[in-house]
This record gives C-alpha cells, structure tokens and sequence, in this order.
C-alpha cells in the first residue's frame, strides 16, 4: 500500500466508505479544495484501488471556544510565558476508509501514518495540536487513536471536536 498527496491529473476511481458525504468529497471536491489551497488531501492506495483517504488544513484551538476546564488543563502543559490564547494545530478535515478494507485496522495505521508524516515533514510552520470534528459514531476510533473531547459546548451536535496533542507521542 502506498500513501500519495492528491495530484491534478490523478483519476479518482471507485471508492465507497458507507458515508455519502465522505465519498462525494473525494469525487467531486477534494481537487477543487485543492487548487484553492484549502484543503490537501491524501490517497491509501492498494494496487490502484482506493483502500482510504484523509485530507487535511489549518486550524487553530483558542480559549473562547473551549470549555473551562479543558483549557486549564491545555494551559498547564506550558510554561507561564507561553499561555497564550491560541495554539496552532493542523485538522483533519475529511478522514475514510473503503468498507471493503475494514476490520483490517487499517484506520488506525493510516493515522500513525499521518501522524509520522505531519512530524516528521519538518514543515516550516509549527503546529501542537491535531484537531477532528468527529462524526458521533467515529468518537471511539479517535479515541483509540489518542484523541480527547475538546468541548461540552458541542455535545448536542452530529459532529464532535476532539484534539491530539502530539507532544504525546
Ligand atoms: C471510522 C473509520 C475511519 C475507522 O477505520 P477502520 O479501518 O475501521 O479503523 P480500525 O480498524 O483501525 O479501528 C476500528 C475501531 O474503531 C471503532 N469504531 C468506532 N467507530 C467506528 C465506526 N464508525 N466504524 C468502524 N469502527 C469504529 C471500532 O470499535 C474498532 O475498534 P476495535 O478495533 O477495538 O474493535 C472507518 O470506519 C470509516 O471510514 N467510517 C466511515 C467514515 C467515518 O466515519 N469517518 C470518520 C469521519 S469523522
């Protein structure tokens, strides 16, 4: 198998995760998202079939969004001089794999993956935090991944924030 940044002339084949939404972003906005520098996305492939993708942008954690208690906890992992207001992550925007490549752990890897990748890029911007808005039914996969609820606030919503701080690794 062989992870590859999503090119222009990459004919997107088939590829069915069980959520419309998620198959239909990889169709049919994931260049677009491409070209206007929004989102990057990236390919699991497996002899030319799509095994997964994910995509990912820019984000940021900041105080006014998070519940109390959670950014305490967030501000004690830094040193008084550096307990700002924000901190820089980078989000997964979109995050699938093919039902017929399931029950094989393979999300789970992809997101070793993604994570060894993201840290090892030596990328010229820094980031601290790894941020989801997880669909309700996905939370015990990031929580496997090392992932934590960020919030209260979105409790009654049909997608949660979560965070991976990657100083855990
Ligand atoms: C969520 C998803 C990416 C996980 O990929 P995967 O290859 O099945 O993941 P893994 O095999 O590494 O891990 C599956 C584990 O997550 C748990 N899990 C939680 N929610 C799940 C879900 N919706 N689907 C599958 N597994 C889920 C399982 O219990 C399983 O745990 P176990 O191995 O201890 O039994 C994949 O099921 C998927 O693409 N689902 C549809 C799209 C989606 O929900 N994407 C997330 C968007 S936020």
């Amino acid at each position: 198998m062989r992870l590859k940044p999503l090119e222009a002339e990459y004919e997107i084949g088939e590829f069915d995760c069980g959520d419309e939404d998620l198959n239909e972003f990889l169709l049919y906005d994931a260049k677009p998202c491409m070209n206007l520098n929004i989102a990057n996305t990236f390919i699991l492939e497996d002899e030319g079939r799509i095994v997964a993708y994910f995509c990912l942008l820019n984000d940021k954690i900041s105080r006014t969004e998070i519940t109390g208690s959670r950014w305490k906890k967030i501000k004690e992992r830094f040193p008084k001089s550096k307990q700002f207001r924000s901190y820089p992550c980078v989000k997964i925007g979109r995050f699938a794999v093919s039902i017929a490549y399931r029950g094989q752990n393979i999300g789970s890897k992809l997101m070793d993956l993604l994570k060894d990748r993201l840290i090892k890029s030596n990328s010229l911007s820094a980031f601290r935090y790894i941020t989801v808005d997880a669909y309700l039914s996905a939370i015990p996969f990031y929580e496997k991944n090392g992932f934590a609820l960020l919030n209260e606030k979105d409790m009654n919503e049909h997608t949660r924030l979560m965070f991976f701080d990657r100083m855990d690794i």
